[in-house]
């Protein structure tokens, strides 16, 4: 039978299990996340349902601190909360000391409404409509990234006409491969994203001299799941260069905002991790006595995260043994969009300790693209067998869509032996609230 992947390159359910401290298996009641049986979770919540631990996003949020701590470094730490906005996931991360990085009116809001302070957001993104700008403003956010020239005179104006003042960082594209998927890679030169690199000096310089506008810094993010510190160190230490060539030429360069990306071990690959970011961090910066600012989104809280799904059925076609789940692309769009590879694991100790066999496992979408997984390894799984796609925690609710009719999934927190319905699953009747039949075609 054709594998597309090697079986011996994918970790098994158990190693997967074993590398994730907050999941574990329990011989009656299957698998765990912290104390709580995702059996539970699915009686009471139904499938498909995304269930947070709490626990692990706080280990995470702490293990990043004290990792940068450890090399002495003062980083001021800005969740990215794309990865995961969801209101108690970002009081969590709140509650840990960390500013949230924001793109947009409705990630303000959010942020916002979740009790983060102006002063501790930053606002990042390559197209902040001129409402956006104002908006950020008004709130007196603490910083804003700056990626053209375009968006630099506009924000000067609004700032100007409304007796504020922006602190703004600019955000400088270093031409550095992130070496990860091209479609989150953000730091070559051919990117939409920051400043290009021969401009960058001359339009701090201008920026100084904008009215409404003060200059705090530099910013870059070369990309996401990064998995190597190679791409991180030849960025900053670019980023790191320029702000001496600033400082040569008299501009005040307080701090750097080094971004996001670090990477995470879906399949229990080896990684970069915090300290050896922190490591990266403090080589190119330690003499330079600038205030550093990081964005993590993905690191905090994807491991923290699974999809809980049921079988809908299993069939073979032309020799491939396909498993339906309940859930799909329009949940869980990362394996279409970018090939991403997801462990999935039986929640029934009984299904996990059959042998297994290559699987194809798909949703029920009208698409091929709508495949979690090819030739994976897994036990035979009855109808209503339950099953888990691990580190789902980050990028996964928030690009869900409501593709095929199908309403977004609830999601749950669990926190030790508590858990909750952080986010009820959406009616069928609310994906067509809002739409009206015009009288001229009735
Ligand atoms: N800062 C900026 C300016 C960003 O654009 C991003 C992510 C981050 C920070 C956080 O990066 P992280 O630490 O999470 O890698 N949907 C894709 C990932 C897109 C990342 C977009 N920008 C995925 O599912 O892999």
């Amino acid at each position: 039978m054709p594998l597309c992947i090697p079986p011996d390159a994918d970790p098994t359910g158990a190693e997967l299990i074993a590398a994730r401290p907050h999941i574990r298996m329990h011989a009656m009641d299957g698998l765990l996340i912290e104390d709580v049986p995702l059996n539970r979770v699915a009686d009471v919540a139904g499938t498909p349902s995304w269930v947070y631990s709490a626990a692990t996003m706080r280990a995470r949020a702490r293990g990043l601190r004290t990792a940068l701590a450890d090399t002495g470094l003062d980083v001021s730490l800005h969740y990215a909360m794309k990865a995961n906005d969801h209101l108690a996931i970002l009081r969590i991360l709140r509650s840990e000391g960390l500013g949230a990085d924001v793109v947009s009116g409705g990630e303000l809001d959010r942020a916002l409404t979740a009790g983060i302070a102006p002063a501790h957001i930053v606002y990042s993104g390559v197209g902040k409509s001129e409402h956006e700008l104002r908006r950020a403003l008004g709130e007196g956010v603490g910083q804003i990234n700056v990626e053209s020239t375009e968006e630099l005179d506009m924000l000067s104006g609004l700032a100007d006409g409304m007796g504020r003042t922006a602190r703004v960082a600019l955000r400088v594209n270093p031409d550095v491969d992130a070496e990860t998927h091209a479609k989150i890679s953000t730091g070559r030169a051919r990117d939409k994203f920051g400043i290009p690199w021969a401009d960058a000096a001359a339009l701090y310089a201008r920026v100084a001299t904008l009215p409404g506008i003060e200059p705090v810094g530099l910013a870059t993010h070369i990309g996401s799941q990064i998995m190597s510190l190679t791409p991180f160190r030849a960025a900053y230490r670019r980023v790191a260069s320029l702000v001496t060539e600033l400082r040569a030429a008299g501009h005040t360069v307080r701090s750097v905002d080094c971004g996001g990306g670090l990477g995470v071990p879906y399949r229990n690959e080896p990684a970069p991790g915090p300290a050896g970011l922190a490591g990266v961090l403090r080589a190119a910066f330690h003499n330079l006595d600038v205030q550093l600012l990081l964005e993590p989104g993905r690191w905090l809280v994807a491991p923290a995260g699974v999809l809980l799904c049921s079988v809908v059925l299993t069939k073979r076609n032309g020799g491939t043994r396909f498993v339906v789940l309940d859930a799909a692309m329009n949940d869980l769009v990362r394996p279409a969009l970018y090939e991403a590879w997801h462990g999935i694991v039986p929640v029934s100790a009984a299904d996990a300790a059959r042998p297994a066999e290559p699987a194809d496992i798909v949703g029920p979408v009208c698409e091929t693209g709508d495949t979690f997984a090819r030739g994976r390894a897994l036990p035979p799984l009855a109808r209503n067998a339950r099953v888990a796609i691990l580190d789902a925690g980050a990028y996964g609710s928030v690009m869900s869509s409501t593709y095929n009719a199908r309403p977004l999934a609830a999601e749950v927190l669990v926190d030790g032996e508590r858990w909750s319905v952080i986010r009820a699953r959406q009616s069928a009747k609310a994906l067509w609230q809002g739409e009206s039949i015009p009288d001229f075609i009735a």
